[in-house]
């Protein structure tokens, strides 16, 4: 068995093969501690009282802060930003930056593997401002080619939103050639890292992203804390999003001056023990190396597209390009409901999840409504593929009257 399932208490509470991890990952126990400890030891609002409890949750919030930035080769410390989820910080940034740098006849060219929260903003703001939102659409191996990616991208780009990887597919975009190519056209880069940064190393330097975002509960950490990366230079030029306290500098009755980065973007009280518990999943992410968590990962993933191969009642929706698939994936039974054969495997313990995993566009565009999508983490071993596998011939036995019913 992998051994690192012994330090995650809900999979020893739980007799489950928990295969949901791209909506969100399980929390080890020195996250779960990190937050006790921070309640039990340190808990005050940071930033906001001169006595030695506040300044300690101040210093340890702030840490947290140094923390991201080295995790993901930031230059400066306050290009982190912390916001609820990756959801969040993408408004902030169509919001903020295209909302304000746009003009009529612009345009914003995204992929069709967009979640929605890096589509329905950019559909608001282009509709606002005149300009135009353009797709870059996958072939028939679920990729973004080459020659899409420059039939799309022009000097008339300004915004370029991209998903490392896709949550549905698992396609990994070649986001540092993208970032380059858009670079070369004077369009901006904003990435979506979400389902990336719990699998693979980030560099932003190294991939020169404008802007990237995550969210903490897909990589260990707990719901609710959010992550924007931006270069110092575009965000010291943005208005902030969000109005409140602690990001300004001067109130007066009609006016106000705002603070300098990052609490500019940091309005009301922050999900601080969100923020703890980010921290101590870096620690513990670190601690694993993102060398072994691949091992892992890649294992039990080429296991699991050996074993859901054979079944040939199954389509399965990714790239045959291995180098270019991470740990989603996403299948369906021919002719039964993905949420029917989801409660199947529900009740032989599988967790996965069912539905068009906020990606209608997508799923309009492979010309389907819905699948299920079993998505790996480094906790996960091949006994959870085995269950996987025995649930969907389950489903597929409890099924198939009706699917030969339904095609006579
Ligand atoms: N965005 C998350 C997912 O893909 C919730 O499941």
């Amino acid at each position: 068995m992998n051994n690192l399932k012994k330090d995650f208490p809900i999979l020893e509470n739980k007799n489950i093969a928990y295969l949901d991890s791209g909506a969100t990952t399980q929390k080890p126990k020195q996250v779960i501690e990190a937050i006790k400890k921070f309640y039990e030891t340190s808990n005050a609002n940071p930033h906001r009282g001169a006595y030695g409890l506040s300044i300690e949750a101040t210093e340890i919030y702030e840490s947290t802060r140094t923390k991201i930035a080295k995790f993901i080769n930031a230059k400066h410390r306050e290009e982190i930003i912390f916001s609820k989820n990756a959801t969040e910080s993408l408004n902030l940034i169509a919001y903020s930056y295209g909302m304000n740098n746009l003009k009529k006849d612009d345009e914003v060219v995204i992929s069709i593997m967009e979640h929605h929260s890096n589509l329905v903003p950019w559909q608001k703001v282009t509709k606002v401002t005149n300009s135009k939102l353009k797709y870059m659409y996958i072939n028939e191996n679920y990729e973004l080619s080459d020659e899409e990616i420059e039939n799309k991208i022009t000097d008339r780009t300004k915004i370029v939103g991209i998903t490392h990887i896709s949550n549905v597919l698992g396609t990994i975009n070649n986001v540092k050639k993208i970032i380059e190519y858009a670079h070369k056209k004077g369009a901006i880069v904003i990435v979506d890292a979400s389902q990336s940064i719990p699998h693979m190393k980030i560099d932003v330097q190294d991939l020169d992203a404008d802007f990237l975002v995550f969210s903490g509960h897909k990589m260990l950490a707990p719901l609710g804390v959010g992550v924007l990366y931006g270069k110092k230079e575009l965000l010291e030029k943005m208005t902030p999003f969000i109005m409140g306290g602690d990001m300004i500098e001067y109130v007066y009755e009609q006016d106000t001056t705002f603070a300098e980065l990052p609490n500019k973007f940091e309005a009301g009280t922050q999900n601080v023990e969100g923020v703890v518990g980010l921290g101590a999943a870096i620690d513990y992410i670190e601690s694993i190396g993102y060398d072994k968590i691949q091992e892992i990962e890649k294992e039990v993933v080429s296991y699991a597209k050996q074993e859901l191969s054979k079944l040939d009642y199954l389509t399965l929706y990714m790239t045959s390009n291995e180098d270019k698939h991470s740990s989603v994936i996403s299948f369906n039974i021919n002719g039964v409901h993905p949420h029917d054969v989801a409660s199947i495997l529900d009740s032989v313990g599988v967790c996965v999840r069912s539905g068009n995993h906020c990606a209608q566009p997508l799923m309009r565009f492979l010309g389907i409504d819905s699948t299920c999508r079993a998505s790996f983490y480094l906790y996960n071993t091949k006994e959870d593929v085995d269950s996987l596998v025995n649930g969907l011939n389950k489903a597929y036995e409890m099924f198939k009257k009706y699917i030969k019913n339904k095609c006579q």
